[in-house]
């Protein structure tokens, strides 16, 4: 399959779990957005941001699905924030949850590996948050523009769920067993993309028959190669015992594997 399918596929079982997950979030979201105190970023993604000295400063949030962080992020003390999704349904949410939180986001509906030269030098911080990487199949197009999309001296930020976590099925999936939840069933270093139609609601927790979605399994090292092949130069990388997805927050408690990291770049 060209890479171009993969995205036209996911853009389609993006729009359709986009309501489910609204709904699933229901009014108790919807009330807490309009407080300027409301934050969907947890104390140590911005424990990191204010390392790489956030406040006032441009963000682009890559893959920012219905803007909950981009709010969260002028909440917290940002510059301007533009939030780029592939998703028709997730943009026109961010773009009224943004009007609900009366916060002042950009968000643009394109395919964050073909976003444009009109966006290129205007971002202090490139942001990608939880879930966003395994569904781009080109790692090294998508660093390419995450470098463009950064100012000289400009910081990539990535907050996501450790690759680690791909071997073991997560609750909903049939291969999951509550007697050895943590039972490495899928390989590392699978290759294929993982071609699923039972609906992506992390959100409420339901399954549905949907649209197939492709997602990738990506080795710590397919991230981090294509991020210095593009000149990014790495800064930091952290690998964390807690869960930042609510997905496997059943590996937890025994602290005993990365279930998340932060990765700290910088356009030099
Ligand atoms: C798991 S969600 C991100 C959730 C976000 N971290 C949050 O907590 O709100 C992944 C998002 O990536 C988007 N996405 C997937 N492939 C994309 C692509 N090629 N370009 C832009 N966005 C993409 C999806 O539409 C979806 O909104």
């Amino acid at each position: 399959m060209d890479y171009r399918d993969y995205i036209k596929a996911n853009r389609e079982a993006w729009n359709e779990v986009v309501p489910v997950h609204r709904k699933a979030r229901g009014e108790k979201f919807l009330k807490a957005i309009k407080s300027p105190e409301y934050t969907a970023l947890d104390g140590v993604i911005t424990g990191k941001l204010k390392e790489i000295g956030f406040e006032g400063k441009s963000v682009a949030q890559l893959c920012c699905n219905n803007g909950r962080e981009c709010i969260s992020l002028r909440n917290i003390g940002s510059g301007p924030v533009t939030g780029f999704d592939i998703s028709d349904a997730a943009i026109a949410e961010a773009r009224e949850l943004n009007k609900i939180a009366g916060s002042d986001c950009e968000f643009v509906r394109t395919d964050v590996l073909e976003i444009g030269p009109e966006y290129f030098g205007r971002f202090d911080i490139a942001f990608i948050t939880v879930g966003a990487l395994s569904w781009l199949p080109d790692l090294d197009k998508f660093f390419k523009v995450v470098l463009n999309l950064l100012k000289l001296g400009g910081h990539l930020l990535i907050y996501e769920m450790h690759p680690f976590l791909y071997t073991i099925p997560c609750k909903d999936e049939p291969d999951f067993d509550p007697e050895k939840p943590f039972k490495i069933v899928y390989s590392y270093f699978r290759s294929e993309p993982w071609a699923e139609n039972s609906g992506i609601d992390y959100v409420g927790g339901t399954t549905y028959k949907g649209k197939t979605s492709y997602s990738f399994t990506q080795k710590l090292s397919d991230i981090i190669n294509p991020i210095i092949r593009n000149g990014i130069t790495l800064v930091e990388l952290n690998e964390y015992p807690h869960d930042a997805s609510d997905i496997y927050a059943f590996l937890e408690k025994e602290q005993k594997l990365p279930l998340s990291f932060i990765l700290i770049g910088k356009k030099n």
